[in-house]
């Protein structure tokens, strides 16, 4: 059977419908994991979805990606633009990465424009808003 595809997300995402909502929308990280694991499904794929606001947390789970996941989706909130260390566990995951972002990172401030995880993503998605992790999905499906 296929691994299923991890889909990570970092720091204060589970304020997300709470949190900025000009930025960020209304859409709660429950309403995201619950479309995104019904797209999964009708693609044929199986998810494990979490959060979580601990750098050693996310770091814990890419290394697991490494023996039971296909393709790792991560949307590392803040840590994307500070974390060597979950960008050297990407590396070590030596698996497909899809870098989300809900919003366009590059149209905001200077400090959101460097990534760290960029640097191991194959695929970049930014600024689609909760849509951005449908279309990880449709690209890992017709990769
Ligand atoms: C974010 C963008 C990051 O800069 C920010 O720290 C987040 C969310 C996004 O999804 O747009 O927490 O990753």
């Amino acid at each position: 059977m296929t691994k299923p595809i991890f889909v990570l997300n970092g720091p204060n995402l589970n304020m997300l419908g709470r949190r900025k909502p000009e930025i960020y929308g209304t859409t709660t990280l429950a309403d995201i994991e619950a479309t995104v694991r019904e797209h999964a499904g009708a693609l044929g794929r199986g998810i494990e979805f979490m959060q979580s606001n601990h750098e050693g947390v996310l770091i814990d789970e890419i290394q697991r990606a490494r023996d039971e996941a296909s393709a790792i989706i991560i949307n590392p909130a803040a840590f994307t633009h500070t974390s060597i260390a979950i960008h050297d566990a990407l590396e070590a995951a030596e698996l497909p990465v899809i870098e989300v972002h809900l919003s366009n990172v590059h149209r905001r401030e200077e400090f959101r424009h460097r990534s760290y995880v960029s640097l191991q993503a194959e695929t970049v998605i930014a600024g689609a808003g909760a849509y951005g992790y449908i279309m990880a999905l449709d690209y890992l499906a017709q990769r």
